[in-house]
Parts: C-alpha cells; sequence; structure tokens
C-alpha cells in the first residue's frame, strides 16, 4: 500500500491566519449577549480568510445546507482556487453561548484533510466517548455506561475507580451518566458548552480528565476527532437521530447504517492538520487580548498529525 501524502506544513501558517481572523471578529461581541451577531461576524471574517490562501478548498463540514447557511455552507469552495485540493471542516465560532454570556472557552477551529478523508456528518447530534493515548485498543464503545467505562480504565490505570474522572456536558440529557459515575465515586468535569476542548482534556497532559461521555453535535465529533488523530487517543461515535428529516439528511450523505460506531479513522483518515483560536479564555489557549497600544494578541493550538506536532502560536496583530 502507497505511503498516506502529507498535508504541507506551509499549510499550518495558512490555517493559524483563518482561525485567528474569526477569533479576532468574534471577540469584538463577547459578552454581548448577541449569539446570532457573535457567530456572523466570525463566518464573515473567517470565509475572508480563507479566500486569501492559495488553496482549492471545499467545505465539508461548515455552517449548514447551502439553503440554511449563506457563508461556508457544505460543498462551498474557498480560496484562490490555485494551490492543492484541500477538505475543510470548520466551526466558525465553537462556544456561540459562551461568547455571547462573556463565559470562558470560546474557540474558532478549523480542520485541513485531503479531499474525501472527513466524515461528511450531519447536522445531527452523536453519542461519543473518548480517552487520551496509552490504553488498549477497543476499551472503549458507545455501548458500554458511563460506570463500565470508568471501571475499564481504572484497571488499566492500575487505581482506584474513584480516581478516574469523567468530562461531560453539563445537560439534562446526561444525568443517568452522571448519576452513575457519581455513584463510583468517579469525579466529573462538567462543562457549560465546547466538547471539541472537551474531547482534547483527555488526551492533553496535566488535565486530570481521563476520558470524555456524553452526547453532543455531530461536526464536533468530527473535529474532535481531527485534534486525536494529531495527538493520539480513541474515540468513538454514533450518531443520533431526532425525527426523518435529519435520517434523510444523512441519507443525503450516503449514510445508509444509521446505528453505525464510527472510531477516529472512520471520521478522520489520512493526513489532518487541527487549529482552534481562543476567543475567551480556556484551558486550551488564551482568549483575544487588546493592548493599550492598539494592538491585537491571540493564542491558537495548531496540530499536524503527519509531522506529530503540537505548536501553541501567540500572534501579536500591531495596531
Ligand atoms: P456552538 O458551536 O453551537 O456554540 O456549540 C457548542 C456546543 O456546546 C458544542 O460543543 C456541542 O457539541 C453542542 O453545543 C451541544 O449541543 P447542545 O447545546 O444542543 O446540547
Amino acid at each position: 500500500m502507497a505511503a498516506e501524502k502529507s498535508i504541507s506544513s506551509g499549510l499550518i501558517l495558512d490555517v493559524v491566519h483563518v482561525t485567528e481572523a474569526a477569533a479576532i471578529a468574534a471577540s469584538k461581541l463577547v459578552g454581548k449577549g448577541n449569539e446570532k451577531a457573535a457567530d456572523a461576524a466570525a463566518v464573515e471574517a473567517m470565509r475572508e480568510a480563507f479566500n486569501l490562501l492559495d488553496m482549492d478548498g471545499t467545505v465539508v463540514i461548515g455552517e449548514g445546507e447551502r439553503d440554511q447557511a449563506p457563508m461556508l455552507y457544505i460543498g462551498e469552495k474557498v480560496g484562490t482556487g490555485k494551490g492543492p485540493q484541500i477538505d475543510i471542516a470548520l466551526d466558525p465560532l465553537e462556544g456561540t453561548t459562551i461568547t455571547a454570556k462573556g463565559m470562558a472557552g470560546a474557540l474558532t477551529v478549523v480542520a485541513f484533510s485531503h479531499s474525501g478523508n472527513l466524515l461528511n456528518a450531519p447536522d445531527t447530534y452523536m453519542e461519543k466517548v473518548a480517552i487520551g493515548p496509552g490504553y488498549p485498543e477497543g476499551i472503549i464503545d458507545v455501548d458500554k455506561s458511563a460506570g463500565e467505562i470508568a471501571t475499564d480504565l481504572a484497571k488499566v490505570k492500575g487505581v482506584p475507580v474513584a480516581d478516574i474522572c469523567a468530562c461531560v456536558l453539563d445537560r439534562p440529557r446526561h444525568d443517568e451518566i452522571i448519576r452513575d459515575l457519581r455513584s463510583l465515586g468517579c469525579a466529573i468535569r462538567l462543562i457549560g458548552d465546547g466538547d471539541i476542548a472537551g474531547v482534547m482534556q483527555t488526551a492533553l497532559p496535566g488535565t486530570g480528565v481521563d476520558f470524555y461521555i456524553g452526547t453532543g453535535g455531530a461536526p464536533e465529533g468530527v473535529l474532535a476527532s481531527v485534534a486525536l488523530r494529531c495527538i493520539g487517543g480513541q474515540f468513538q461515535g454514533r450518531l443520533v437521530f431526532r425525527n426523518e428529516d435529519e435520517k434523510k439528511r444523512a441519507a443525503k450523505w450516503g449514510i445508509t447504517d444509521l446505528k453505525r460506531k464510527y472510531n477516529l479513522t472512520d471520521l478522520a483518515k489520512g493526513d489532518v492538520i487541527f487549529a482552534a483560536t481562543g476567543v475567551t479564555d480556556g484551558d486550551l489557549v488564551h482568549g483575544v487580548r487588546r493592548k493599550a497600544d492598539g494592538s491585537t494578541i491571540t493564542e491558537t493550538v495548531v496540530l499536524h498529525a503527519h509531522s506529530r506536532t503540537i505548536r501553541w502560536v501567540k500572534t501579536k496583530l500591531l495596531g
């Protein structure tokens, strides 16, 4: 089998320009109570930044389908059309509510892959479970309860199950997961929003989070998988359909097995690049800061699977 082609590392700086531009634009709306305006600002700035890049880009995970989204819709071509063919997954503002409320952890997120390497995930929910590197393959499964997963991880780590910490989105739909973990004495890091960062916490050193579990957006599941492909770890997801319309939309993207369990490389294969810039301060990166001299400082985490690199890029845009 031929070796998988790597994505040019020149695109690493390109992707940073895009997430930075969106973060700077969205940061002007932090705490303003207007989710739509914050998202629109990020989308517009992201699109403008993309169109300066020499690439033949296609949005495969974006703001929705063409009839729902005026910009960065699925299938939209971005870039000058002159460079490499790249598939793009994006979330111009991961944490619209966080941004509107002026809370921690909002990010702008973009991932690059070669054509056809990312799942065309419909805009539905997805059951998700994720762990960092170093565990036996197949130890996680969306059919296992939270308690079973915590118990299995504790055995491998050689620690009491009460030493296991899970990250969970704070939603009523997760009450059973939370009860299950509490009954074992596990710690839970409850997050208000932002499960891409929640999944990444499992794989980054020093966070104290052993696994992520719960239901969130499917597009965020693909983006989180790209990140784990770069840092290491395991992910499993299963799409959740709430009505016939969602099933129809999945069929449009060629999804026929509605109960399929997707592992990491079913969601993101080959070489991938992931970038996330902070809009507001969070566990991964600081948010946008404006200085008295008129300059603006951004912080971005950029991951590249092929070069096995994690970069923290701090940029000062002079005023
Ligand atoms: P936004 O990009 O819409 O702000 O998503 C934030 C988020 O918390 C995601 O990280 C998560 O996957 C999803 O919302 C969960 O959806 P819901 O808020 O409907 O529970």
